[in-house]
């Protein structure tokens, strides 16, 4: 007899999924592990969803028609410029699925997000990577010569926080020939975006979310911006009615309130420097942080250092509800932790488990 997983496509069947941060159960924790904006959304957001709620029986807008309109005016583009998804994920899915499989592979540089490898082999794509050094500057060379279809970066990049400047970014989409996706999911803590770039180069596409620093990860929510070739191809290969009405309407309320927005990100700039510095100060090393996250690496004590010590910290940190993020399985990340930067008072609640767990653990 067969089984339902038997029928299932050879490589569907050899897929390890994506392992989202926990999300934990009950209360009192500090959740610094998964980069979410640890303020409440603009207070529109409430009053446009709640005004949608006698529209639950319609479709929703299948193009997210006014979210579009508003995001191609304030970038300055055409809105055949612009898609909606149902979080950045699902426009990474449908670049992954559009641009490479079994004859195209794809490209990525390593660490980055982990969701890539999953989507390249839902796509049953080979996923080239090109490892950083302990720099993690960008390898423009090595990635320009690779003959993939498709070219994964983010930036700033995860898990470090470290941004790549535009100009390597330019040289990149100059020479490397296919198309490059600029993951900006935390280009709104940077100084710098890759948006200028869309004039001179049909190559780029820009990805962007809702998630972070518009506090809404619950409502799933992202866009690119691309050429109008680019973004036809995406749009014919969405589900018809991919963003729906109440996500629509929040994303469409928090876009519109950019000021709301601009405190919130100075704030949570001001907090990362200010944590940056007093780890700096207790002796962990930190890359510098153009994102809403420090990567960080604990100093060693009684002459262990490495992944034993930052597990051991991940784990101390844990033992008191704090949850961080370790990314163990490789040697370029194993020795650090990735700290989400949340409150002022969560914050400190971190500086005082660390500073008992150094004098103690
Ligand atoms: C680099 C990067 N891109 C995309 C995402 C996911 O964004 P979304 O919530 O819009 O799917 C994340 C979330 O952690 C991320 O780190």
């Amino acid at each position: 007899m067969k089984f339902p997983e038997q029928w299932a496509l050879p490589h569907i069947q050899a897929i390890h999924p994506y392992t989202p941060g926990t999300q934990p159960e009950g209360d009192g924790w500090i959740k610094l592990n998964t980069n979410e904006l640890p303020y409440p959304p603009s207070p529109r957001v409430k009053d446009a969803i709640a005004s949608e709620l006698d529209r639950l029986p319609l479709y929703p807008n299948p193009a997210s028609r006014p979210l579009r309109s508003a995001i191609a005016k304030r970038f300055g583009l055409d809105n055949s410029q612009v898609i909606i998804g149902n979080g950045s994920d699902d426009l990474l899915n449908l670049l992954m699925r559009a641009f490479s499989d079994g004859q195209a592979d794809a490209l990525q540089t390593f660490p980055s997000y982990s969701l890539y490898p999953v989507l390249a082999a839902i796509a049953n794509a080979k996923l080239q990577s090109v490892k950083f050094d302990k720099g993690m500057d960008l390898p423009v060379d090595e990635l320009a010569q690779h003959p993939a279809r498709i070219c994964f970066l983010t930036s700033p990049n995860a898990p470090t926080g470290v941004g790549f400047s535009n100009a390597s970014i330019r040289q990149l989409l100059s020479r490397f020939d296919g198309l490059v996706v600029v993951d900006e999911a935390y280009a709104d803590f940077a100084e710098e975006n890759a948006v200028e770039l869309l004039k001179d180069h049909p190559n780029i596409v820009i990805t962007r979310t809702f998630s972070k620093s518009y506090g809404l990860a619950g409502l799933r929510v992202g866009f690119a911006l691309a050429s109008s070739e680019t973004i036809s191809i995406l749009d014919r290969i969405r589900d018809s009615y991919n963003v729906n009405r109440l996500s629509q309407a929040g994303a469409l309320a928090a876009f519109e309130d950019p000021d709301y927005y601009a405190e919130v990100i100075r704030k949570v700039i001001e907090t990362r420097e200010r944590i940056r510095e007093a780890l700096i100060a207790a002796g962990w090393e930190v890359y510098p942080s153009q994102s809403n996250f420090l990567f960080a690496r604990p100093p060693q004590k009684d002459g262990i250092s490495g992944p034993e010590r930052s597990l051991s910290a991940f784990e101390y940190l844990n033992a008191r509800k704090i949850l961080v993020r370790h990314f163990p399985s490789n040697p370029l990340t194993a020795d650090y932790i990735r700290i989400s930067i949340g409150t002022d008072n969560q914050m400190n609640r971190l500086m005082e488990s660390l500073q008992s767990w150094q004098s103690n653990a």
